[in-house]
């Protein structure tokens, strides 16, 4: 398999399935449509809905049910970028190569883009029902993209990760949970709502999100070693974030060189875990290969 082109291809088919569930610009709300479009088409690497549907694929899913969920996971991972770069929050100006939408629209209509993402996400996700009404998996797909992104997800991880700036006296303990919740949740939650769909039993499903929470703390880890090592051409989103807001990261905590090390032991792990499912997605391994060097 040629993984690169193979990943490219992928991920243009991921774009115009996503795409095609942003809402018309029109009314005399029309601006918030317009932000919202704005920060989601800005680009990105869609590897939450690719991870989604990889998994769905992993299970043996075929039919277009996964399509509104693989839209909802990108639009509340959105969401959660375009509050996490608001002057209250990273206070950065730019993401996706572009500039931040609070820098564009203004920071009240960034704050209502992000609930607006938040919300067309659930109103997306849930067109899956007029599709396949008997689907069983439905129901608990729509819990788990809720819970994952809530305070028992994301946004807990965000709220601690904000407590946490100027910490002396973080732990590993506590710096594991913030990443978790901050970005594992979103990850657990795109490989966790493919299992589910495509029918994979409560073991698999376990497997997957054990699978999931590794990838996202090897994932958040890497993120940080970029916000060091990398560029803003490259990253299109500033450098040095973490230490203009006094974060505590895997870096700062563990240096370098360990971080490193985390990244491709985390990632070793997770493939070794989905190794031993029956079931095989040569791509998915491979993509969780490549996310140990990713360079963005
Ligand atoms: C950035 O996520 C936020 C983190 C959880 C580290 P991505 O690196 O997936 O951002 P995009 O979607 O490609 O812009
Ligand atoms: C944010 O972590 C994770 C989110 C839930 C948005 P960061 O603050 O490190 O993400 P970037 O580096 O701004 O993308
Ligand atoms: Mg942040
Ligand atoms: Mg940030
Ligand atoms: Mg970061």
């Amino acid at each position: 398999m040629d993984f690169n082109a193979e990943y490219r291809k992928r991920t243009a088919e991921i774009e115009s399935v996503i795409t095609s569930y942003l809402p018309n610009e029109e009314g005399y709300q029309k601006i918030i449509m317009e932000a919202m479009n704005y920060s989601f088409l800005a680009g990105g690497k869609r590897l939450r809905p690719m991870l989604m549907s990889e998994t769905y694929r992993l299970f043996g899913g075929k039919s277009k049910v996964i399509e509104p969920f693989m839209a909802a996971i990108e639009m509340i991972h959105t969401y959660s970028l375009v509050h996490d770069d608001l002057p209250a929050m990273d206070n950065d100006e730019y993401r996706r190569g572009k500039e931040t939408t609070w820098k564009v629209y203004g920071e009240a209509m960034g704050i209502l883009a992000g609930d607006a993402l938040l919300n067309y996400a659930f109103e997306t996700a849930a067109r899956a029902f007029d599709m396949e009404p008997q689907n069983a998996g439905l129901g608990k797909a729509l819990q788990i993209l809720a819970k994952k992104a809530g305070i028992f997800g994301m946004v807990g991880g965000q709220v601690v990760d904000v407590q946490s700036e100027n910490d002396t006296a973080m732990t590993k303990e506590k710096l594991d949970f913030i990443y978790r919740l901050k970005t594992s949740a979103l990850i657990e939650s795109s490989m966790l709502i493919g299992a589910v769909l495509a029918g994979a039993t409560r073991n698999e499903q376990n497997i997957i999100e054990e699978v999931a929470e590794k990838v996202g703390l090897a994932f958040q880890i890497q993120d940080d070693i970029l916000d060091v090592t990398s560029t803003m051409e490259v990253l299109g989103k500033p450098i040095g974030s973490d230490e203009k807001n006094h974060k505590v990261t895997y870096v700062t905590y563990e240096g370098l060189e360990k971080s490193k090390a985390d990244v491709k032991q985390l990632s070793e792990e997770a493939i070794s875990r989905m190794e031993s499912l029956v079931v095989k997605n040569e791509f998915l391994t491979e993509l969780l290969r490549y996310l140990i060097s990713r360079e963005k």
